[in-house]
């Protein structure tokens, strides 16, 4: 009984299995997933080409960018005006679907453009990259393995790094690193680069494979794990900030001290509660992935180096902070920020490139620039809401389109909807009911 159970279930799940689809052609692909997951559905068929690009190159270059590519996912493409950086202008490209980023880094843009603008300064830009292995020797007798042979493991990447090298980068160090206290056996070549306007990870990577080639080829007692660059980069750190007088801070409601005094309160508490700290720092990510995205870099690569130096101190916490002192407001952010100007996605999607072409063609520490101020400016503008108005008024009011378009409102409705809205709180049920009253 058991065993029929078993064989029936591995059936169902057999059918729906496929071999060589990524040798199928597109329009082969789109034919099988219809029919076998869209039960033979047009309409799925018809959304998927929706979204070709009718410019055959264009859509051809989209479909190299990886496997199996049946269509494009579009994020809106927008731009945030009035930053002032290190007094430079600065319009800044943010691909983003959540309705009110933008608008938020914009007033903030404008907010700080009229108190001085942000100043933002690269501290570092050291990568990391680490060949994993095992040795189970005495220590002695591989750090005099190491000595041996830590100049031919550069000599032997020479031809990997001979262009990086001509830019001002390549390896800076190759360290053995004793790690048996933690995992019997295991140590490290923690290996660090300087990738001047690359990322970097693909030269990192090639390094390292190199490295541990002539590493292992010296002693068959050394057995590699594994060769990968890092993704945390608490050396390559970027800090952004404002300042300004503290009466400089007034608004229409509060004064500038009671304004500066509760701003700095939201502060501490993300400094010292996770679960504070966890969506503070997602608001600043609001403003980082989608600048890191318009830019072609690796948002994931951002994200995960990020939130590990966000808990550094083994207490997960805010990435910005605030100080009142003698007058004066200033707000700060410090992040690691691996990102490169040139190489991967930067020189291929011509989104990309208008977005590289729209900040200037920055270098890469200019960008590490940007990418902390739409950070900092994101968590400005969120602190100032949620601290006086209220995050739902904004937020709500930015995606007042998204429920209209989601019941489908036409032109009329629209205009007569978003003019009674002005005055009216928007809250889904608000919005639904006024539908309803308009249409009955
Ligand atoms: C929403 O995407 C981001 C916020 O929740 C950030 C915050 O709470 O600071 C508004």
């Amino acid at each position: 009984m058991k065993n029929s159970i078993f064989v029936f279930l591995k059936q169902t799940h057999m059918e729906n299995s496929v071999s060589g689809f990524s040798k199928f052609t597109k329009a082969e692909k789109i034919d099988w997933l219809i029919a076998n997951h869209f039960q033979n559905n047009p309409k799925a068929k018809a959304d998927l080409e929706r979204y070709w690009n009718t410019d055959e190159v264009l859509q051809k270059l989209h479909d190299e960018f990886t496997e199996n590519t049946i269509s494009n996912f579009y994020l809106p493409f927008g731009v945030a005006p009035n930053f002032l950086i290190n007094d430079k202008m600065y319009v800044i490209p943010m691909t983003i679907e959540e309705s009110s980023v933008v608008a938020a880094a914009s007033n903030a843009a404008k907010f700080w453009m009229e108190r001085g603008g942000f100043k933002a300064e690269v501290l570092s830009t050291t990568k990391v990259g680490q060949v994993h292995f095992m040795f189970h020797g005495a220590f002695s007798e591989l750090e005099a393995l190491f000595k041996t042979i830590k100049p031919q493991l550069f000599e032997e990447t020479k031809a990997i790094t001979k262009n990086m090298e001509a830019r001002g980068g390549g390896i800076l160090d190759i360290a053995l690193m004793d790690k048996t206290e933690k995992l019997s056996g295991y140590y490290q070549l923690h290996t660090t680069f300087e990738t001047k306007d690359a990322m970097g990870a693909n030269f990192i990577n090639s390094c390292l494979e190199q490295i541990a080639t002539t590493f292992k080829s010296c002693s068959k007692d050394i057995q590699v794990v594994m060769s990968i660059l890092s993704n945390y980069v608490p050396d390559c750190l970027v800090r952004a900030e404002v300042s300004c007088k503290v009466d400089a801070l007034a608004t229409n409601t509060y004064t500038g001290q009671e304004f500066a005094d509760t701003f700095l309160q939201a502060v501490r508490i993300a400094e010292i509660e996770p679960y504070r700290a966890v969506t503070h720092n997602k608001g600043i990510m609001n403003g980082v992935d989608s600048v890191v995205l318009a830019t072609g870099n690796d948002f994931r690569a951002v994200e995960a180096g990020v939130h590990a130096y966000a808990a550094r101190s083994g207490s997960y916490s805010s990435l910005t902070h605030a100080s009142i002192e003698d007058g004066a407001f200033k707000f700060w952010i410090e992040l690691p920020l691996a990102l490169g100007t040139v190489g991967g996605l930067t020189g291929l999607h011509p989104l990309v490139k208008t977005a590289l072409e729209l900040l200037g063609k920055p270098s890469a520490k200019e960008l590490m620039e940007i990418v902390a101020v739409a950070g900092l400016a994101q968590n400005f503008a969120a602190l100032k809401s949620l601290t006086t108005t209220g995050i739902q008024q904004g937020h709500m009011k930015m995606h007042l389109l998204n429920i209209l378009n989601q019941f489908e409102a036409n032109a009329t409705e629209k205009i007569h909807l978003i003019e009674h809205f002005k005055t009216h709180t928007v809250t889904h049920s608000a919005v639904v009911e006024a539908i309803e009253n308009l249409r009955a």
